[in-house]
């Protein structure tokens, strides 16, 4: 049967970091129409390391186009409806590769390694001037979660890229840029660029002059030639040089966690979301204003909706450790077979009964910055079971989403009356519940979870030369909201937090 589409579509390529996937939305209606996903692997080679292949990346990207426009076709949905396409991606994840050969001279470096521990340290004896010097120009701390540093350790320890920096044949970027210029034709002719979401992410770029920062580059001794050049977060960057889309523009760019503001529509100051994925990023905008927290949270750019256009700000909570958390019972414990089971599990006891877990697997980020914490599990009696374990897991994702929205709380003044949630983890109706129970706000999430796509889609349809997609649509019937009121009183969630709390200590300082 014919199925009746209305108007053009657009394909999002939404590489995270567990997963690569590619939707196609219905410009008008911003419905769903296929996607199909892939799951990438990561690699531990050793304590505290984490890096991805960025072939494997690549691969799963077309992969996933393809299998994609095949599931149209079986819809009887013709693929030259589509118009554009946008990448949302994992932020700061680090790769050089060789331009002249396209191949990447080291494994993807990912946000969550910690390698660059002992760089930061000895960085942060050096810094010039004031201690404020990264972070007035970044927003961000000096930490081992930015691209700056993992560049820094690759020109120091990889011989292949000190060479191919010498003989001018290196580029860096991060994941976005490492798809762009190889879907745009790699070799022949990829175009060499990032948005300023993902260049926000990188501790080299000035957040106010939205430029690289020579001074930043100095310090971090990262040759400016080798980064890309930075372009709004819409507008056309290059052609598809190859597969079932060849020759539609790829119109834009945003990292994954400005991708889901946008596909939450918090275009208004004040307005935020809560994305539970790998890890759980809270965002709040904050307008053309750059805020600064005095509660451990991060300035960074929110979007640019085109090369005149003006810059938004947010402000971000970051937490390392939300769904990775699921694929470690899963992965290293194995008491549970796929991520969805956890539901099952903690629903049968429905407490964790004094267990707590605090998943500091890469060290502690907002609101504490602290990478000397490391995972614990505590609380622990003969009663203690699986069941309880993945309860507390559960919880922690939650208690880590109360910790960032206190400090949201405390830097912006008006308390979030509900909080706006996506992502993978929010098809867990437990896990949404909780959620609410430690908030003491109301939880809303969207009918369609794949807010990260909508948002990389809706820039890239809004771009000047494609314009199939308007950001103040009329009808936008295809999402609804689903609600999750708190159930229990502030008082006993106060008495778990602050034991969460007490836990949270116990993690730290372990590695020194
Ligand atoms: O900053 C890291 C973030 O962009 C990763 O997102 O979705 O893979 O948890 P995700």
């Amino acid at each position: 049967s014919k199925r009746a589409v209305w108007g053009p579509l657009v394909g999002a390529v939404d590489q995270g970091t567990s997963s690569t996937r590619f939707l196609v939305f219905n410009s008008k209606t911003a419905e769903l129409l296929s996607h199909h996903q892939v799951e990438i692997k990561q690699e531990f080679p050793r304590e505290g390391w984490v890096e991805q292949d960025p072939k494997e990346i690549l691969h799963s990207v077309y992969e996933c186009i393809e299998k994609t426009c095949e599931k149209l076709g079986q819809l009887n949905i013709d693929i030259s409806n589509i118009k554009a396409i946008g990448v949302s991606n994992q932020r700061e994840t680090t790769v050089v590769w060789d331009k002249i050969t396209g191949e990447p001279l080291y494994n993807a470096v990912v946000w969550l390694d910690l390698r660059t521990q002992s760089t930061v340290e000895s960085l942060s004896k050096r810094i010039p001037g004031n201690n404020n010097f990264v972070k007035s120009k970044t927003g961000l701390p000096l930490s081992t979660y930015f691209s700056a540093v993992k560049l820094h350790w690759l020109l120091d320890n990889v011989r292949k890229v000190q060479k191919a920096v010498e003989d001018k044949r290196a580029l860096f970027g991060t994941i976005d840029s490492w798809l762009i210029w190889s879907l745009t034709g790699g070799v022949s002719g990829g175009v060499h660029c990032t948005d300023v979401t993902n260049a926000s992410r990188t501790m080299l770029f000035n957040i106010h002059s939205l430029e690289w920062d020579k001074q930043l580059c100095d310090f971090f001794g990262i040759p400016m030639e080798i980064l890309p050049n930075v372009r709004s977060s819409s507008e056309i960057y290059g052609l598809m040089k190859a597969g079932a889309l060849e020759g539609v523009p790829i119109s834009g760019c945003l990292g994954d966690q400005s991708a889901a503001l946008v596909g939450q529509m918090c275009f208004q100051t004040g307005q935020a979301k809560n994305t539970y994925g790998t890890g759980c990023f809270l965002l709040c905008n904050t307008g053309h204003k750059c805020v600064f927290s005095d509660h451990g949270l991060l300035t960074t750019v929110a979007y640019k909706l085109g090369r005149d256009k003006p810059v938004y700000y947010a402000l971000e909570g970051s937490v390392a450790i939300a769904g990775a958390v699921v694929r470690w019972l899963r992965d290293n414990l194995g008491i549970i077979k796929t991520s969805e089971e956890i539901e099952k599990l903690a629903k049968e006891v429905g407490t964790s009964y004094g267990c707590y877990f605090v998943p500091a697997f890469s060290g502690l980020y907002a609101p504490y910055w602290e990478p000397s914490a490391r995972g614990i599990i505590c609380g622990l009696t003969q009663f203690t079971n699986k069941c309880h374990i993945a309860f507390a897991a559960l919880e922690a994702v939650c208690f880590q989403t109360r910790e960032i929205l206190d400090a949201m709380n405390r830097d912006c003044g008006i308390p979030l009356s509900h909080l706006q949630v996506d992502g993978g983890m929010t098809s867990n109706n437990i896990l949404m519940q909780l959620q609410a129970d430690i908030l003491c706000i109301p939880v809303v999430k969207p009918s369609m979870p794949e807010t990260t796509a909508l948002g990389a889609a809706m820039v890239a349809g809004a771009a000047e030369g494609v314009n199939v997609w308007s950001l103040e649509p009329e009808d936008l019937s295809a999402v609804t909201m689903e609600r999750f009121e708190p159930q229990i009183n502030a008082e006993e969630s106060e008495i778990r937090y602050s034991t969460w709390k007490k836990a949270v200590m116990k993690s730290m300082g372990w590695v020194t």
